[in-house]
């Protein structure tokens, strides 16, 4: 296959892909070979600044030389028992993330969608043992626009056409609303089947969309009112990335269950979890729910170091200082063919009017690629920009000049 003179040398990597992997995915046409802080590199030794940060899996930095110490320390000394016995890390992560996040559980898993899953599980078996749902009768709400994941379960609640499409049947059970509509969210929880509502506190997959200040107290007093679990995924807004360690507490929310995945494994090895009161957690008995995985000794050891890294580098104070800084380099850009620039912390998207002839969001991520910077599109016309939470000032307003100049460039097209 021929590639054009972005892929250079690394088209037999590209052409390796193609050849024997499932194109389940869309890359931008560029091979990474090495990464370092913000940094990556390709196969060609090119540098660019990461500002997609693996979906907010590497809020602490590509190879934070502290998580890769705690993973190599504890690779070798013990990688995976299984939960068949015990292992000295999964206690002390255990109380360690508890008194973190406040909780009194937590329910170790690997991935985002595993976690999430795991969310419902947890609520569907409340609903049932202590709210008093009928069998089988327990439904739980989501919000259209959701993303958690691609199991049968997650895309049973999807609205996306493209992720459902010939995976059906569906899960029964899940209800949907608009998002960032409390009057929705009020009646569907009046109903008593509905044990739980899930939701992200800011939909990243969806196009970083943001709801209405207040929402998340509105959910927390109709969840309440109506005894329904409020289940936070805060997979993607979690751990610093919106500002603090978790979105909803921008609201002073505490969700019932809160859903974490991603940065709690510093961009180098898949940790989840789900935190929850007693009265949840407690519901799982020996044999009901597990991962082969899940709270293995390295993930823990990886996960507390992770964690402590966000808090001793102050790095929510960061996402929200540098947050700042970008959206208003960013807003003040007048430009036709920008819409929108909206986020927090660094959880950011650029939404682009329809412009040029079939340009679309890829080609300014295309674009932004050659200048030496990495973001991927989100839909038709938003780009989501997202880097490492240690990232400073003269980085931040390098990549502003690299998006504005790219911007300009493109207003050249708007036809
Ligand atoms: C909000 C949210 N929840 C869950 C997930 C699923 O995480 P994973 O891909 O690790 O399974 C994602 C992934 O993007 C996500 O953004």
């Amino acid at each position: 296959m021929k590639h054009d003179s972005i892929t250079g040398l690394s088209g037999e990597f590209i052409d390796l892909e193609n050849r024997y992997g499932v194109h389940n995915y869309h890359p931008l046409p560029v091979v990474l070979a090495k990464g370092e802080g913000v940094w990556l590199w390709d196969v060609k030794g090119k540098k660019y600044l990461d500002f997609l940060s693996a979906y907010s899996a590497v809020n602490q930095g590509h190879a934070h030389p502290e998580i890769l110490e705690a993973l190599c320390k504890q690779a070798g000394k013990l990688t995976l028992t299984s939960r068949a016995f015990h292992n000295d890390q999964l206690g002390p992560y255990e109380k360690f993330m508890t008194e973190t996040f406040g909780y009194d559980r937590i329910l170790p898993m690997n991935t985002g969608v595993e976690a999430s899953e795991s969310a419902v599980k947890l609520s569907r078996k409340w609903g049932y043992e202590v709210k008093g749902v009928s069998e089988n009768k327990a439904n739980i709400v989501f919000a259209a626009g959701n993303f958690w994941g691609r199991s049968i379960a997650a895309v049973s609640s999807s609205t996306d056409k493209n992720s459902r499409n010939n995976f059906g049947p569906f899960v029964p059970g899940f209800d949907i609303i608009p998002y960032n509509d409390l009057n929705a969210l009020e009646e569907i929880c009046s109903n008593n089947n509905t044990v739980a509502f899930m939701v992200e506190p800011i939909q990243g997959e969806a196009g970083v969309i943001i709801p209405d200040n207040g929402y998340l107290k509105g959910v927390r007093d109709i969840c309440t009112r109506h005894n329904v679990l409020f289940i936070a995924d805060e997979v993607q807004t979690g751990l610093g990335r919106t500002g603090t360690m978790t979105c909803c507490e921008q609201e002073g929310v505490k969700p019932d269950l809160l859903v974490l995945g991603k940065a709690l494994g510093g961009g180098v090895y898949p940790v989840s979890a789900v935190l929850g009161r007693n009265d949840v957690m407690e519901l799982l008995k020996p044999g009901q729910h597990g991962s082969t995985f899940g709270g293995n000794p390295l993930a823990c050891a990886v996960a507390m170091a992770s964690v402590r890294v966000l808090q001793n580098e102050d790095l929510c104070r960061n996402a929200r200082e540098m947050g700042q800084i970008f959206r208003m380099e960013l807003q003040n850009l007048e430009s036709p063919v920008v819409k929108t620039v909206r986020g927090a912390g660094l959880l950011n998207a650029i939404e682009i009017r329809p412009y040029g002839k079939n340009r679309t969001a890829w080609d300014v991520c295309i674009s932004m690629l050659k200048k030496g910077l990495l973001a991927k599109q989100t839909h038709q016309h938003i780009i989501r920009f997202a880097p490492p939470l240690i990232i400073n000032k003269k980085q931040i307003l390098d990549a502003c000049d690299i998006i504005k100049s790219v911007i300009l460039e493109e207003e050249k097209h708007n036809i």
